[in-house]
């Protein structure tokens, strides 16, 4: 579409004539519902037995179910509206995004399969490489999106750096399928695992999310004006925190890895600082339970901080820490949050594609009024309650416990689909 008349149609917060069709984005959130409730049927099928070292066929099928069919669609569809709006310049190619996608849910179905069952034929770089292939397209087309624009905000910047984070996390991922298939690397591969699993969690996701939360904080809570020195103190500790640490991992240099996990650690704890800045200048006091999973989000990043530097500093750390640094990381820091934003992003949707074209005509509810606060709340209660009981059940090495802590979360991810098909559903 060209800029002159996408522009000329109503921009709305979240949504303007650059956002792609709401097919695309709709497309992408489903996939990633049906990630969510197969992740939280593995968990609850893999809690009895989650202990012992983290290199487990059904543990890397498990978080790559996790990361590939739950929290990566859902975020790469998120990325496909907020990207074209946020600065508003339309999407470089939608055709390209849907070529990416279906390139993506081949690939994670047989990355994810033969991960479960340790089949590392041909099969599994194959699954791999249409992974790779897929997501050089999704930041291709993201990244063109972005040089578009002439000026760069603090947020643009997070996006940018998260997506190169991405390219490179893909690029180890790609490499170790490889070497899984037909042993090559030189060096062990679980120190290029390390390196690939942070660029992954911390320097896509980590990025993306804190870029984005301070735009979303300002844009929802009605806040503005607030400084920008905490944010980028903490996008330049955070960034030169990760090279020391993928660095560190690649070369095993134990001090290097220190200082990098430190440089991180402070710069969490600047991304806190900037929330606070925004926080305090809201000007929308009341905070819904949408709010509440994304500030217990950044609870959970700041405790994956803190204990990240505990196993950096730890010679020996036991196994169970190692399982539940994965946990509070990647379902609890990111899984809150992308829970806690969809159901802020998707009512909006809905009801600008929907319920919009109606205002005048006869009585529609608001986009908050969708779906009541209840089944929100009663979700974000179960999602924090099974993690924390999974966590418990780590650390008391209790079977029982872990089976229900899953069952827990289990719960949660079923009502979060029936409240976001209600919502994906809803018409006037
Ligand atoms: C983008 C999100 C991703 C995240 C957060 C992520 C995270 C992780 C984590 C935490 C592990 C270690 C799991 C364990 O040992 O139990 C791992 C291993 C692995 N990942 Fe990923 N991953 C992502 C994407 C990918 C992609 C797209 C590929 C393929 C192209 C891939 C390929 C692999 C392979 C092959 C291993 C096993 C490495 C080895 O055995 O040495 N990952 N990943």
């Amino acid at each position: 579409m060209n800029p002159a008349a996408a522009a000329a149609r109503p921009v709305g917060g979240l949504a303007t004539g650059f956002a792609p069709s709401f097919r695309l984005i709709q497309a992408h959130f489903w996939l990633g519902l049906a990630g969510l409730c197969l992740f939280a049927a593995g968990l609850v099928f893999v809690a009895p037995t989650l202990e012992g070292h983290f290199f487990q066929p059904r543990l890397l099928g498990l978080v790559h179910l996790c990361v590939l069919g739950w929290l990566l669609p859902i975020a790469l569809g998120a990325m496909h509206q907020l990207v074209p709006v946020v600065f508003e310049v339309p999407v470089r190619s939608e055709r390209i995004a849907w070529v990416a996608l279906f390139l993506f849910a081949a690939g994670a179905a047989g990355l994810v399969g033969h991960m479960w069952s340790l089949s590392v034929g041909w099969g599994f770089p194959a699954a791999a490489a249409l992974l790779t292939t897929s997501v050089i397209l999704y930041a291709w087309n993201l990244l063109s999106t972005l040089a578009r624009k002439a000026t760069m905000t603090l947020t643009g910047v997070y996006v940018i750096a998260s997506l190169f984070w991405l390219l490179l996390a893909v690029g180890f991922g790609m490499a170790l399928a490889w070497h899984l298939h037909a042993p090559w690397l030189q060096m062990n591969h679980l120190l290029l695992l390390r390196a690939h699993a942070h660029a992954a969690g911390l320097g896509f996701f980590g990025l993306l999310i804190m870029g984005v939360a301070y735009r979303l904080l300002e844009m929802f809570l009605l806040s503005y004006g607030a400084s920008e020195r905490a944010g980028r103190a903490a996008f330049l500790f955070v960034n030169a925190g990760l090279i020391g640490l993928v660095i560190g991992f690649v070369t095993d240099g134990g001090v290097w890895t220190i200082a990098a996990a430190a440089a991180i650690a402070a710069g969490v704890c600047c991304f806190l600082l900037q929330v606070r800045t925004i926080h305090a200048r809201r000007m929308r006091k009341k905070t819904d339970s949408a709010w509440h999973l994304t500030f217990a989000s950044f609870a959970y990043l700041a405790s994956a901080a803190a204990v990240g530097l505990g196993l950096v500093l730890w010679t020996d750390p036991p196994h169970e820490l190692v399982l539940a640094y994965g946990l509070i990381a990647l379902p609890g820091f990111v899984g809150s949050v992308v829970i806690g934003q969809l159901y802020k992003i998707l009512p909006f949707l809905v009801w600008l594609h929907r319920f919009s074209p109606y205002v005048g005509l006869k009585k529609v509810p608001a986009a908050s009024e969708i779906l009541p606060e209840a089944p929100k709340r009663i979700q974000a209660v179960l999602m924090h309650a099974g993690l924390l009981t999974l966590l418990a059940g780590m650390g008391t090495g209790s079977g029982a416990l872990r089976l229900a802590g899953a069952l827990g979360f289990a719960a949660s991810a079923l009502l979060a689909t029936r409240n976001f098909s209600i919502i994906l559903r809803s018409r006037p």
